[in-house]
């Protein structure tokens, strides 16, 4: 028999692995060792900016012509024989969280822009444009809620849907998107969204994210689906009073009823089978002095589940348990985000398979538990995402790790699906 046939493309590991540590340097979080360095780099900060110009330079150098739109989506876009044809789209993020790691979102992007420079070197010619996309604000860390970018550009959203959210100095993403797009001004615009003209495909490269590929010891995730998400704003608001000298009984602790509200979500969201994810990761308390009872409590609810209905069930049901618990203040709740799970079609999955196959690499299905711009992309175009085993399943955290090997595996597989799809 003979072995699986040699692809025509060489992927650089050590230069891929090399642009991957410089852009861990912006935004680099000192760690006790080089391999527990995480990165803070947040959406449309410098930090983000300078990451883009680097990359934007790396794009410029091997030849591709560079674009953004008005949310600030960067496009670097590979030439097809037939340049109207429906390009191929490839890409991620490169915001992380601010305790984040050096793969998560970035590796997607410097995979599709490596595979796209290994396709120009080998001289393979696609009848299809290659496309390599860095979304605006996948994480929803500065600016509640993530995947801005991809849902502007799908048009779930209008691209001004979010401009008096603002992070926790109190800019506003208008004011930082606008700043950022008076600061790339030089760069050619591009209109928002597919214009009419859907791309062929979409597929993201990304960090598992998970233990599930490391524990089965393989090298490839074919990514069928991701669960689904709801994201709240929870802000209770009572009165400020002294410490020592107001009595329990008349206050009107927002602390204390942000407690309360907590705990009775937490019964709400109990899960015998461990499926359903609640988190509380942000916490905002105001005037946050020791010795002032609090007026005004803030938090975000992150709500996760593979199934629509029970989703939908435990969603609906979090501002009434959150209005039940208040004892002596009042509260406000509002939706930020409402995904529901997404299924990818075959198009996607069934190449990265193939591709897979073809280099020998152990791959099996999954779905993903951590939301991506992917899945805002399926009521466009066919979309899919290929994963690498993720260390001990560790991420948004510093010691999130992909061996260069891995990486390059992956990369591998995204090149050669990139190919099988831009052919026809
Ligand atoms: C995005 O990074 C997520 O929380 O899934
Ligand atoms: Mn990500
Ligand atoms: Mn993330
Ligand atoms: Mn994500």
């Amino acid at each position: 028999m003979p072995g699986p046939a040699a692809p025509a493309f060489v992927v650089d590991q050590e230069r891929h692995w090399s642009r991957l540590m410089q852009m861990a340097e912006l935004g680099a979080i000192p760690g006790p060792a080089p391999e527990d360095r995480g990165v803070n780099r947040a959406c449309l900060t410098p930090l983000d900016r300078a990451a883009r110009r680097l990359l934007i330079g790396w794009a410029e150098a091997a030849g591709l012509s560079v674009s953004i739109d008005e949310i600030g989506n960067l496009f670097l876009r590979h030439e097809g024989g037939d340049p109207g044809a429906a390009p191929v789209l490839t890409g991620s993020h490169m915001d992380t969280q601010p305790n984040g790691g050096r793969f998560d979102g970035i590796w997607g992007v410097l995979a599709a822009f490596e595979a796209v420079q290994s396709i120009r070197e080998a001289g393979i010619a696609t009848r299809r444009p290659i496309e390599v996309v860095a979304w605006t604000n996948e994480e929803g860390g500065r600016f509640a809620p993530g995947c801005m970018g991809s849902m502007a550009w799908a048009g779930a959203q209008p691209a001004t849907a979010w401009d008096a959210v603002t992070d926790t100095a109190g800019i506003s993403f208008r004011q930082a998107l606008d700043e950022h797009l008076a600061a790339e001004a030089d760069l050619p615009r591009r209109a928002l969204g597919p214009a009419g003209r859907p791309p062929h495909a979409y597929v993201e490269a990304h960090i598992e994210q998970g233990p599930l590929l490391e524990s089965d010891g393989l090298d490839i995730g074919i990514v069928t689906g991701i669960q689904g998400s709801r994201w709240f704003g929870v802000e209770i608001r009572g009165k400020t009073d002294h410490a020592g000298t107001a009595p329990l009984r008349l206050r009107q602790d927002a602390v204390q009823d942000m407690v309360r509200a907590i705990t009775a979500l937490n019964r709400l969201t109990h899960d015998p089978a461990d499926v359903l994810r609640f988190t509380v990761g942000k916490v905002e308390v105001l005037p946050n002095s020791s010795n002032t009872v609090a007026d005004t409590a803030r938090f975000s609810i992150d709500l996760r589940h593979p199934d629509a209905a029970v989703l939908t069930a435990r969603g609906d049901a979090v501002a009434g348990v959150v209005q039940a618990a208040m004892r002596h203040c009042r509260a406000t709740v509002q939706e930020r985000f409402n995904a529901l799970p997404t299924t990818f079609p075959p198009l996607v999955p069934d190449a990265v398979e193939r591709a897979a196959a073809a280099q020998g690499l152990r791959a099996r299905r999954l779905a993903s538990g951590a939301f991506h711009d992917a899945q805002f992309l399926v009521p466009v175009c066919p979309a899919g995402m290929i994963f690498v085993p993720s260390r001990g399943g560790i991420s948004h955290h510093p010691a999130e790790y992909t061996s260069p090997e891995q990486l390059a595996a992956g990369t591998r597989v995204l090149t050669a699906t990139l190919l099988d799809l831009a052919r026809d």
